[in-house]
């Protein structure tokens, strides 16, 4: 338990001590305290911690916390690789293939691995290795099974990992591998292919704070807090977390307080599924809100910042902030689509998808930028909340 007399210490003369935490804490610390945590992937460790930090930070502030839970499936890849004597190769298993593991020659099959290059290449049980391309994974599959093979590769036809789906349920396990592993594959050698997933129910959650009393906000600001599996999120989207929470921090004893919610999503990177949740779960609340505004990618200026969304809130937010760039169509899905198909006018803050975006190197945001975002977020707040409210 907080001891009685730590806020009061928090919010007085000893607040520069105590920075790190709490009322007395910024940008900076908070982007510390959660990064060296790791990845935060919906239903992780890190991500339960993160979220315990956060909550925290809320409260410090004078916000009360709730938690809302929503489930769904997710095919997870738990490590698999391909096995070359001593040596390790990773890949990543193909959403929706069979885990196992089966050790045999390697047979390149010439081609994309259709009925045709199959049938030029004797693969009973084997591991086939075919390219990516062309036809979709789940035919390869199918015609690597019609021909008798124990498992299957595909290697990338362009740099990097391989990142696909089987679409369709195939009986035989299949792992995607970067150019460099598949030309390291040695043909007619025995290799081991070791496919391990598991397809399990995510427990996701959001955080959602407001102030005593406050039942039906007119505005909504949120942002994932979850990150893609191997990278720490910095910019997708603890920058867009911290965003919210400096918006909290600003707006706290303040009469924007009353009038606001501000909500960290989870399961944003599985579909979207935190927001879904939360506008199927508060539909009356989501029906009375005037705007939502959502932070994701906002500490890492890949282009200037930018805004999308309802044409009128882009509008007066340019109005405000002439520099604002507009976001062309497809810039990305994130957060506020779940609102915007709710009805609800939204405005989208971004700057444009870095090169780090979902690898492991996604590990810096600028506080500046992210104070920046929140600059121009409180000034388009002033002028949405002094317009006529519009009737819906
Ligand atoms: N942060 C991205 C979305 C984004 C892209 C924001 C560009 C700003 C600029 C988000 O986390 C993401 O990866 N979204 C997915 C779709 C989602 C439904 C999984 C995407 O855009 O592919
Ligand atoms: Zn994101």
């Amino acid at each position: 338990m907080r001891k009685p007399w730590a806020r009061a210490v928090r919010g007085g003369l000893l607040s520069g001590l105590l920075v790190g935490a709490g009322a007395g804490a910024t940008v900076e610390n908070n982007l510390e305290a959660v990064l060296k945590l790791g990845p935060r992937v919906t239903g992780s460790e890190a991500n339960e911690q993160a979220r315990g930090y956060l909550e925290g930070e809320l409260r410090a502030l004078g916000y009360l916390t709730r938690r809302e839970r929503f489930s769904y499936p997710r095919f997870d890849d738990l490590g698999s690789e391909v096995r070359v004597g001593a040596r390790r190769l990773s890949g990543l298993a193909l959403q929706g293939t069979p885990g196992g593991e089966v050790t045999a020659p390697v047979v390149r099959v010439p081609g994309v691995g259709t009925p045709g290059d199959f049938a030029g290449a004797n693969v009973r049980g084997r591991i086939a290795v075919v390219a990516r391309g062309q036809i979709p994974f789940a035919q390869k599959a199918r015609s690597a099974r019609a021909a008798g093979a124990a498992g299957l590769i595909v290697v990338n036809n362009e740099p990097g990992e391989l990142r696909g789906t089987l679409g369709d349920p195939v009986a035989l396990p299949v792992l995607g591998v970067t150019p460099e592993v598949g030309a390291a594959l040695p043909e007619g050698q025995p290799v081991t292919l070791a496919v391990r997933v598991r397809e399990g129910e995510v427990r996701g959650v959001n955080v959602v704070a407001f102030k005593s009393g406050v039942t039906q906000p007119e505005l909504l600001f949120g942002g994932h807090l979850d990150s893609v599996a191997g990278a720490p999120g910095a910019n997708d989207n603890l920058s867009g977390t911290l965003a919210v929470l400096e918006l909290a921090r600003r707006a706290a004893n303040t009469p924007l307080a009353a009038r606001s919610f501000f909500v960290l999503f989870d399961g944003e990177e599985d579909g979207l599924r935190g927001s879904r949740a939360f506008v199927k779960d508060n539909a009356r609340l989501v029906g009375g809100l005037r705007a939502m505004f959502n932070f994701d990618m906002v500490g890492v200026n890949a282009d200037p910042l930018a805004v999308g969304g309802d044409a009128g809130l882009v509008t007066l937010a340019r109005r405000e902030t002439p520099t604002l760039g507009t976001l062309g169509g497809s810039g990305g899905g994130s957060d506020h689509a779940s609102f915007a198909q709710a009805g609800v006018p939204v405005l989208f803050f971004h700057r444009g998808l870095d090169v780090n975006y979902h690898r492991p190197t996604d590990t810096a945001a600028d506080p500046r930028l992210i104070r920046e975002t929140v600059d121009v977020a409180l000034k388009t707040v002033d002028a949405v909340l002094s317009a006529a409210p519009a009737a819906r």
